[in-house]
């Protein structure tokens, strides 16, 4: 049988990567040949992001260096046409809680209709990580919580000097 390799994308903002994406990245490392994470670059999407899409694909690319497998790439188009042009059979995300559910869905939905052949990968989050989202960590950032087991060191000194008060 003619073996192929099996890349998936792993999308998101990543404004900024969390230890809960980092560790999303590195189960899907282990399931397929290579792994793209793919960093929204739209600025007005959103909102404008507190991290500059270079700073965004810097922070993950020192968080995932031991991953041979693993690369980082910013995207501007549709999801899946991105994934097209990666030639990525799949993408894979992580569901936290129902709350994510529902949003997932949809996105799920949206990007079969466009891409049939592209299938979507959910991988439930480690209980260790069910609560953090990028924007929990930058508003405990704004008020002084801890941050330090939440984000690599690098983005935390980061979000202290943007954010801190
Ligand atoms: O969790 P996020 O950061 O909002 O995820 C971003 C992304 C692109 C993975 C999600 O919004 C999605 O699946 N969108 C599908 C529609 C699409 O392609 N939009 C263009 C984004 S550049």
């Amino acid at each position: 049988m003619e073996r192929t390799d099996r890349t998936a994308l792993c999308p998101g903002t990543f404004d900024p990567v969390t230890y809960g994406h980092l560790d999303i990245i590195r189960r899907a490392s282990v399931m397929f040949d290579e792994v793209i994470v793919s960093v929204v670059n739209l600025p007005w999407r959103k909102g404008k992001t507190l991290f500059s899409a270079e700073q965004r694909v810097t922070f993950l690319q020192n968080a995932t260096e031991e991953l041979g497998n693993v690369r980082i790439a910013t995207f501007s188009n549709l999801l899946v046409e991105f994934a097209r042009e990666q030639g990525a059979i799949a993408v894979v995300k992580g569901l936290r809680a129902i709350s994510d559910f529902e949003y997932e869905l949809e996105m799920h939905q949206l990007n079969r209709r466009q891409a049939p052949e592209i299938e979507s990968v959910y991988l439930m989050s480690s209980p260790k990580y069910s609560f953090i989202s990028s924007s929990g960590v930058k508003e405990l950032a704004t008020f002084g919580g801890e941050i330090g087991d939440l984000v690599p060191d690098e983005v935390a000194e980061q979000l202290k000097e943007r954010l801190g008060r």
